[in-house]
C-alpha cells in the first residue's frame, strides 16, 4: 500500500480549499447541525451546490444524507431541528425564515423529489391539478391556462398520451410514470434548485436509466443546479459533475466526479469504490468492514478510525485518535479530510 503522508499534524497548515465565487453558487450549507432531541445526527456539515451543476451526496444508510435535504427544504421531520449553521439560497438564508415564506421558496426557487414518488402524489387529485399548482401557485398563470399546459409539460418528460394521463390519478400509474409526473411537477415552477433524494431506488434499472437520461437532460436545457442523493456510484459516474462523500454526519471528501473517482483519497471513499466495484462481479462481494458510525455516537478524533484500514502503523495514528481532520484541499476543487490521505489508487 502506498501510504503518503502529505502533512503531519501540528505543523504545517493545509492549503486552504479554493472557494467559488459567491455569484456561482446555489446552495450554500455551512456548519450545519441537526438533532433529534439531544442525538445530533448532521454535525458541522459544509456544502456547496454551484449554479448549472449536479453535485451528488452519497454515503452508507444514516450517514445524514435525507435529513441534510430536508433541511435545507425546511421539511425536517417533526422532533427534528437545526441546532446551528446556515442554509444560504441564492444569497438568502433559509434557517428560521417564517412558514409562510419558506413555502413560497419550495416549488419557485428549490424543489424535492423523493425516493417514493407516489407516495408523493396526492391520490385524491388528477396529474393535471398536480402539475398544474406550481404554475398558477408561483408563476403567476390564471388556474386554467396552468391547466391548459399540463400535458404539454407531461409530453416534455416523455409521458405518452398525455392529455390521458393527465386525467389520472396517483393509483393508476406505475412507478416510472409516478417519478416522471414527479419531475414535471417538480420543473413547472422553474426552480433553480432540485434536490433529489434517491429518486430512482425504487425503479427498476431500465426505468431507472430513463428517468436519470431525463433529469440530466431537463438540467441542461433549464441551467437549473442539482443536489442529487443516491447511493450508487454508478449513477454518480454518468450523471453527476461533482460529488460529496458523507460519513457520520459530516463531508469527508468531496471534488470533481472525474478526479475523485481516479484517485479518491480519504480511505473511506476508497472502500465505497472498492464495494461498489466489485459488487458488479458475481462471485466477489466486498463491504465495509465494521458498521457506519452514527454522528450521536462519536468519541474525540477522526469518526473513520474504528473503521480505517490506513491509520495503524502510521506517524498520523496518534492525531487519529485524538482529533479530527479538517477539510482541506488535496487538488483542483477536491478536498479530504484525513491526517493520511493516502494517494493510493482504488482497488487494492
Ligand atoms: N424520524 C427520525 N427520528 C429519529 N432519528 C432519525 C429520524 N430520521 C432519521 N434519523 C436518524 O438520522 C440519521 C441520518 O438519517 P438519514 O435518513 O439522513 O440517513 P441517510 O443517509 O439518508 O440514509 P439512507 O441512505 O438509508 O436513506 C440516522 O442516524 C437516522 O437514524
Ligand atoms: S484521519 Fe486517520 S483514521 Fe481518519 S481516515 Fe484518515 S488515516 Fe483513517
Ligand atoms: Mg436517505
Amino acid at each position: 500500500m502506498n501510504r503518503r503522508s502529505q502533512r503531519q499534524p501540528g505543523t504545517t497548515t493545509p492549503p486552504p480549499a479554493a472557494a467559488p465565487e459567491a455569484t456561482d453558487v446555489a446552495l450554500d450549507i455551512r456548519g450545519l447541525r441537526v438533532a433529534f432531541g439531544d442525538a445530533t445526527v448532521v454535525e458541522g456539515l459544509d456544502l456547496t451546490v454551484r449554479r448549472g451543476e449536479i453535485l451528488a451526496l452519497v454515503g452508507e444508510s444514516g450517514s445524514g444524507k435525507s435529513v441534510t435535504a430536508r433541511a435545507a427544504m425546511g421539511l425536517l421531520p417533526s422532533g427534528a431541528r437545526i441546532t446551528g449553521g446556515s442554509v444560504t439560497l441564492d444569497g438568502e438564508d433559509l434557517v428560521g425564515l417564517a412558514p409562510r415564506r419558506m413555502d413560497r421558496i419550495r416549488g419557485s426557487r428549490v424543489a424535492m423529489l423523493f425516493q417514493q414518488p407516489r407516495a408523493m402524489l396526492d391520490p385524491t387529485a388528477t396529474v393535471r391539478d398536480q402539475v398544474a399548482e406550481p404554475l398558477w401557485l408561483h408563476r403567476g398563470l390564471s388556474r386554467r391556462e396552468a391547466r391548459r399546459r399540463v400535458p404539454g409539460l407531461l409530453r416534455d418528460v416523455g409521458i405518452p398520451e398525455p392529455e390521458r394521463r393527465a386525467r389520472a390519478y396517483a393509483h393508476q400509474l406505475s412507478g416510472g410514470m409516478a417519478q416522471r409526473v414527479m419531475i414535471a411537477a417538480a420543473l413547472a415552477g422553474d426552480p433553480g434548485l432540485l434536490i433529489a433524494d434517491e429518486p430512482t431506488t425504487a425503479l427498476d434499472v431500465t426505468v431507472q436509466a430513463q428517468i436519470l437520461r431525463l433529469l440530466k437532460r431537463r438540467q441542461r436545457e433549464s441551467g437549473m443546479s442539482v443536489l442529487l442523493i443516491t447511493h450508487d456510484l454508478g449513477i454518480v459516474a454518468t450523471t453527476a459533475d461533482r460529488v460529496a462523500v458523507m460519513y457520520a454526519g459530516r463531508i469527508v471528501e468531496d471534488g470533481p466526479v472525474a478526479e475523485l473517482f481516479e484517485s479518491p483519497r480519504h480511505p473511506y471513499t476508497q472502500a465505497l469504490l472498492r464495494a461498489s466495484l466489485l459488487r458488479r462481479e458475481a462471485d466477489r462481494l466486498y463491504t465495509i468492514p465494521g458498521s457506519a458510525a452514527r454522528a450521536r455516537e462519536l468519541r474525540r478524533g477522526c469518526r473513520f478510525r474504528p473503521r480505517c484500514p490506513v491509520a495503524d502503523g502510521t506517524d498520523v495514528a496518534g492525531s487519529c485518535e485524538n482529533e479530527e481532520p479538517t477539510l482541506s484541499s488535496c487538488g483542483s476543487g477536491h478536498r479530504c479530510r484525513c491526517w493520511a490521505r493516502p494517494a493510493e489508487a482504488v482497488g487494492g
